[in-house]
């Protein structure tokens, strides 16, 4: 079953890398591209490190997926059994403030990969969706049923992204799709090579606490602490990377197995709600670090309490997640505490 080769878009980025590890340990051919524009290269030399003998079935490739000509070539050397597609741009705020620059990137990039593939007879396909279709969900947890709405400009990329994938697939049975709706994925690989490595401020939790406990970042803000939880700080679904990546395992298992499938959507959760200040708490925990605090005013956009109804993937892929927030804070510690300053040192930190 895993000899097949997989075209891996956004290879280089956080959920990629583990997840193209995963792949090659699981024995499958993968072939990642990625423009590196929230990526470095250093992530799939890691990945070719930590796979062993199984880099041998990896390549990587530089390319944007606008670019057409050159994915072209990339299917032209390449028969691919299925692409798993996560490039794309994905800060929440940024896409407010430049939505030419997501509609182009998410969109066109989505468009083109599809026409490619379909122009290769290639037409099985995971794509990263994510929980932000639910916005601020009127009950909890979030069935794969409710229906989605976008709050900004990032969230209508993966909704019309999804509504494309259902279109091309109701117009050509061929076409075999599932979409992937993260929760919130946080820690790093226990080895502590990989991990997530934002540019610039980080938009998310979890990297942000990171910072501040190596010391780049003095403190962090906490968006809103009037929510109606336990403690009034937001409560989300954090995920294992692992988890995630393992996820990603059983839909392609599905795509592979399952002739039914048309287009699929399932959530990728823990099904566990954790508030702010818990995270903070476990983190300091596992790093042994204090993290300071700033209350700050609640962020706009931003839901009170999001978390996962898990099982209709427990049920159709046969996956749920196996770990908790202790060892995710632990993974994410072990990669921020070997890796201050991600992939890249700056020159004045080398
Ligand atoms: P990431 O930024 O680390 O990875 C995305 C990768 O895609 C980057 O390496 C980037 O350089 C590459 N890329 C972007 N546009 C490209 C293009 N036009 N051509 C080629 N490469 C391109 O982000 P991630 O956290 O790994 O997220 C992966 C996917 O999962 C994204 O689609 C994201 O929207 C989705 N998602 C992420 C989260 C999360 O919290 N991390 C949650 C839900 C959904
Ligand atoms: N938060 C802070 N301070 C920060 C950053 C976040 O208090 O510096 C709080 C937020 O207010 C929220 C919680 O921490 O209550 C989680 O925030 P994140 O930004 O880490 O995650 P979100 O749930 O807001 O959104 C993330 C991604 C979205 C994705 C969504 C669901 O940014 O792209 O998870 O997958 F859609």
């Amino acid at each position: 079953m895993a000899d097949k080769n997989i075209l891996v878009t956004g290879g280089a980025g956080y959920i990629g890398s583990h997840t193209v590890l995963q792949l090659l340990q699981e024995g499958f051919r993968v072939v990642a591209v990625d423009n590196l524009y929230n990526s470095s290269e250093v992530a799939i030399k890691r990945v070719a490190e930590l796979a062993g003998d199984a880099k041998k079935n990896l390549a990587f490739e530089r390319v944007d997926l606008r670019d057409r000509e050159a994915l072209d070539t990339v299917f032209a050397s390449t028969k691919f059994d299925a692409v798993i597609h996560f490039a794309g741009l994905k800060a929440v705020g940024e896409s407010v403030h430049k939505p030419l620059l997501y509609y182009n990137n998410n969109l066109i990039g989505t468009i083109t990969l599809l026409e490619v593939m379909a122009a290769h007879d290639c037409k099985n396909l995971i794509f990263s969706s994510s929980a932000t279709v639910y916005g601020w969900p009127k009950q909890v947890p979030c069935t794969e049923e409710f229906s989605p709405s976008a709050a900004n400009v990032y969230g209508r990329t993966k909704l019309i992204i999804e509504d494309i994938c259902r279109d091309l697939q109701k117009s050509d049975s061929d076409w075999r799709i599932i979409l992937l709706r993260y929760f919130n994925p946080v820690g790093a690989h226990p080895s502590g090579d990989i991990g997530e490595d934002p540019r610039g401020i980080p938009n998310n939790l979890m990297p942000f606490i990171q910072q501040v406990a190596v010391g780049r970042r003095p403190a962090l803000s906490v968006y809103g602490n009037d929510y109606n939880t336990s403690d009034g700080t937001g409560v989300r679904d954090y995920i294992h990377i692992v988890d995630l990546a393992d996820g990603h395992i059983a839909a392609l298992y599905k795509l592979f197995q399952d002739q039914s499938i048309g287009c699929e959507v399932y959530n990728l959760g823990t099904g566990k709600g954790t508030s702010v200040l818990e995270m903070v708490a476990a983190f300091e925990k596992a790093s042994g670090k204090k993290i300071p605090l700033i209350m700050a005013d609640r962020r706009s956009g931003d839901a009170e309490i999001v978390y996962a109804s898990t099982e209709k993937a427990k049920q159709e892929l046969n996956w749920r997640a196996k770990y908790g927030i202790e060892e995710m804070c632990r993974d994410q510690w072990n990669w921020a505490s070997k890796n201050p300053w991600g992939y890249e040192a700056p020159e004045s930190q080398s």
